[in-house]
């Protein structure tokens, strides 16, 4: 039987902090051409190796990072311990391919657990179930290893379970040499490699024996076949489901039509890795806008940066950051703590729900394009509102009984004169009730 009451336990944090950093990093940075490059461009190991002997983070200032994560309103953070490619930012005694070995000389992956954890951030862990440097990982074949297509590798011999004990092993180091984990994310299951084959019940029961409130995702089974979706999640289900560059239409449900929790993990630009000529970044109204869709449709929004060889985040993304935490800081009280509204969503914006204890209820009117003259509440009870308030200022707006608003049952407020709403982006009106 699932383990609910841990279950419910364990997600509270997280339903509650909905706002995360993304981190990608990894040698890729040094070709700067997103994470995939090995893959996409056939490289081998052998090919590949210039990049560890390169690897030389000078700039790698973690507390920067956290900094920067904690003003953009993030609550925790998720670092590539580990992607595709095999190279480890952390001091694993079961391999060579580490950034102890390389010039950075230290392990990355401590120094980042300790600059998020003391500026007050959650911190989780990236772990790539795919491995394209390990020898026993299948190769020729396999849909996305460099050298899947490379005849040399045709008939070589490889031990899968040689790997998966390594792997087993590897995160048995994430989860015991490096102090609280908040959350493991791996990453990720395709066709057959799946569930039992990466040995996932014994995976995730060490996980949890080690770090018993460790969050995990939901990709130790092919993302689209969650049983976290189905009627009874199993063991090595996750905690949340993973929609990765796409807002679910309507939030996400079960077979049984229940809410399940969820994170969407979503790039700036269009890599996760850095790419160098990738400028395609979505604006800061953009991505505030999302955050307020994904509370809406109760989940979260994980936000990727891709940090440069040389250990800094983009100046783009940087500033876009800035620009997002501008806004958090005035409008965070309808974000951390709040979920999917009851409501539906009006035509002017969204709307997001903070339940308080007691039964109160706080729903916040996202508004996105403003209304001509008054704005209508739809689905609010005029009997039941105790305040109707400007969430940045925290001025009372009055609601509006006229010969505009005679033919509707709606509550309708005057937020203002101005036709331009107080912030364009996103004004936020919370009604008390
Ligand atoms: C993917 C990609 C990857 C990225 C991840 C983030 O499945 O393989 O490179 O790390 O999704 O969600």
């Amino acid at each position: 039987m699932y383990d609910w009451n841990a279950y419910r336990e364990r997600i509270q944090w997280f339903e509650h902090d909905r706002f995360g950093m993304f981190i990608h990093w990894g040698l890729y940075a040094i070709p700067a051409k997103g994470e995939w490059l090995r893959s996409a461009e056939r490289v081998s190991n052998e090919d590949y190796q210039k990049y560890f002997d390169m690897f030389d983070p000078v700039d790698y200032h973690p507390r920067e990072w956290a900094r920067i994560a904690k003003d953009a309103g993030m609550k925790y953070a998720v670092l590539t311990a580990k992607h595709h490619d095999g190279f480890c930012l952390f001091d694993s005694a079961y391999t060579g391919y580490k950034a102890t070995n390389t010039k950075a000389g230290r392990d990355l992956v401590r120094e980042y657990l300790e600059a998020f954890r003391a500026e007050g951030l959650k911190v989780g862990l990236y772990y790539s179930l795919l491995d394209w440097h390990h020898e026993d990982y299948p190769h020729y074949g396999d849909p996305y290893h460099p050298m899947r297509e490379n005849e040399a590798y045709k008939g070589r011999q490889h031990n899968f379970d040689g790997y998966l004990e390594y792997m087993h092993r590897q995160v048995r180091e994430l989860c015991t040499n490096y102090g609280k984990l908040d959350l493991l994310w791996f990453d990720f299951s395709y066709d057959d490699m799946t569930g039992e084959r990466w040995r996932a019940t014994d995976l995730v029961r060490m996980a949890r024996s080690l770090q018993p409130h460790v969050l995990i995702d939901n990709r130790l089974e092919v993302a689209h076949q969650s049983s976290r979706l189905g009627d009874e999640p199993k063991e090595y289900a996750g905690d949340f489901v993973s929609p990765e560059q796409l807002l679910p239409p309507e939030g996400m449900r079960n077979r049984k039509g229940e809410p399940v929790l969820w994170e969407a993990c979503v790039t700036m630009n269009n890599n996760w890795g850095y790419h160098q000529n990738d400028r395609l970044f979505k604006p800061p109204s953009m991505i505030i806008r999302k955050l307020a869709e994904c509370v809406s449709k109760g989940g979260n929004l994980l936000l990727n940066v891709g940090p440069d060889a040389r250990g800094r985040i983009p100046g783009e993304s940087v500033r876009i950051l800035g620009e997002v935490g501008k806004w958090i800081k005035k409008n965070g009280e309808s974000v951390y703590g709040c979920g999917a509204a009851d409501i539906a969503k009006p035509d002017f914006g969204r709307v997001t729900l903070r339940k308080r204890p007691g039964g109160g209820k706080t729903y916040y009117f996202h508004i996105t394009e403003n209304t001509v003259g008054l704005l209508p509440l739809p689905g609010i009870p005029k009997e039941a509102i105790k305040s109707v308030r400007l969430l940045e200022t925290g001025a009372e707006l009055p609601c509006v009984n006229d010969f505009r608003t005679a033919h509707y049952d709606n509550v309708f407020v005057h937020v203002s004169d101005d036709p331009v709403l107080p912030d364009e982006t996103d004004t936020v009106v919370a009604v008390e009730l």
